[in-house]
């Protein structure tokens, strides 16, 4: 199979710096999704070949992959013309699909039936019936068969009130193809080559044409406004939503989920409203996920319970832990098991072994944190002096009174304990108490400034 995506549009309804192509739904750039879907479908033989144009090279950078052929369509004189910039890439013994790379959702088993049906020597083009086919180009039949396809500008009233339209996306006999692109002209009222018009050129071949549909209209949505974006993206998420929920996930609102990545759930996994899940995110057996989380990149471990507003960046979480609500889980985060993680923490490039806490307001940065280590509140580990960051050690059982500040590099050795308001800055011996001297002053019969009134 070779596989032409069309992406050299230049979406100006989009009213956008960015070529259209590479505005995001769920994240990954529209042509993003029709070559992920493009790569799923092809076989070993064959060629990937994206055609670009609006926007330079903009798209080729942001999208540059080694199975790709990137073909440049400057000027744009149409579809037709578009698909022409492939033919040098085209392998004759397998057939071409046409795909668009602002139609993001088309499902890939749409796709094969498409490929099925047309088989080797047939013209085959997904069509979709529409309540309103204004704009589209119109499927001209006779007794049954399709023999054209008339662009809504050129199309007279009756032509105009069919409403089986074409999608753009058609599967040809490669070596046919090349010919017929060969023969358009522009003879049109938009002055433009028109794929459209091998349609025509199969009839006069005597190449038969066939036609299938996608199960659902949203398939082949185009993008060409934010308006439309957004729908898009809606159906997608709602998609997502729906395949997490079959394989058994519990979400407290199908409409209130973002998936931008991948996100795999084990079972009886509960996910309240408004969750963002970005990168690869991965959630273990029964995890709880309150409201308004963030996760990107990271993975939670079975029974653990995200509490809300928990933000949790590339970090990975043990079982049975208890996070948040309001924790800032930041990369190099490697949490153990029945972890206790409060809000107002935010940890950083460290790694907290079993049952140890950090419960209310902390600083917890480059750290390796042992087992069984109460972290009091207020802590923090002073990591950086300003040019370089440091290592804090606190080994098993510590106890870590509120309010201590860890000068880094250091250690607080097993088993001690450090008094509240204590600064660290050396060496704490295993079993110890460690405390700064301070005095504790009282001065009698004290007021209060008082506030002085304005005139
Ligand atoms: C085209 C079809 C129309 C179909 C409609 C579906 C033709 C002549 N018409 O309409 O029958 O109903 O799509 O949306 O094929 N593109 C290029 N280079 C060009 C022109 C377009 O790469 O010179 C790309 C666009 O970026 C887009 C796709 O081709 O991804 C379709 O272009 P667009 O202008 O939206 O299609 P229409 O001509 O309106
Ligand atoms: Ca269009």
């Amino acid at each position: 199979m070779n596989i032409v995506v069309l992406a050299a549009g230049m979406g100006k309804r989009m009213k956008s710096d960015l070529p259209k192509v590479l505005h995001p739904i769920a994240g990954t750039p529209l042509l993003g999704h029709v070559l992920g879907t493009a790569r799923r479908l092809m076989k070993s033989s064959g060629q990937l070949v994206v055609i670009y144009g609006h926007g330079g090279d903009i798209v080729p950078n942001r999208l540059a992959a080694d199975d790709i052929v990137w073909a440049k369509q400057e000027p744009q004189l149409g579809t037709g013309h578009a698909v022409m910039q492939a033919i040098p890439f085209l392998k004759d013994d397998v057939p071409t699909l046409i795909l668009y790379g602002d139609v993001p959702l088309t499902r890939l088993e749409t796709l094969e039936a498409l490929i099925a049906a047309a088989g080797t020597h047939q013209l085959g083009i997904l069509t979709v019936h529409l309540p309103d086919p204004a704009g589209y180009g119109r499927i001209v039949r006779k007794e049954g068969r399709i023999c054209a396809i008339v662009e809504q500008k050129d199309a007279d009233e009756a032509t105009r009130k069919i409403n089986e339209i074409n999608s753009g996306i058609l599967v040809a006999p490669t070596h046919s193809l090349k010919r017929w692109l060969a023969g358009l002209s522009n003879n049109n009222a938009q002055k433009e080559y028109y794929l459209t018009d091998i349609v025509a050129a199969a009839v006069n071949d005597a190449v038969a044409i066939v036609a299938t549909h996608p199960k659902y209209a949203w398939e082949t949505d185009g993008v060409n406004s934010k308006v439309q974006l957004a729908e898009l993206e809606r159906i997608h998420q709602r998609n997502i939503a729906d395949e997490l929920m079959e394989a058994g996930v519990t979400l407290a609102d199908p409409a209130r989920i973002d998936v931008r990545g991948s996100l795999v759930c084990g079972r009886d996994v509960f996910i309240d409203v408004n969750c963002v899940f970005e990168g690869k995110v991965e959630l273990g057996d029964g995890v709880q996920l309150g409201p308004n989380c963030v996760l990107r990149d990271s993975s939670i471990g079975a029974r653990t319970e995200v509490f809300g507003f928990t933000h949790i960046v590339k970090a990975s979480i043990g079982i049975g832990g208890q996070i948040g609500p309001f924790a800032r889980l930041r990369p190099g985060t490697e949490l153990g098991d029945d972890n206790h993680i409060g809000n107002f923490v935010e940890i950083k490039a460290t790694r907290m072994g079993n049952h140890s806490k950090a419960n209310h307001l902390s600083y917890v940065g480059d750290a390796h944190v042992g087992q069984r280590v109460n972290i009091g509140a207020g802590t923090i580990t002073c990591n950086y002096d300003g040019v370089n960051k440091h290592l804090t050690i606190i080994e098993d059982d510590v106890h870590i009174g509120s309010d201590t500040q860890l000068v880094a590099p250091v250690t607080v050795g097993k088993g001690s304990t450090t008094a509240a308001g204590t600064t660290v800055w050396k060496t704490v011996p295993a079993d110890s108490l460690v405390l700064n001297s301070k005095d504790q002053v009282h001065r009698s019969a004290w007021k209060r400034p008082v506030k002085v009134e304005k005139s």
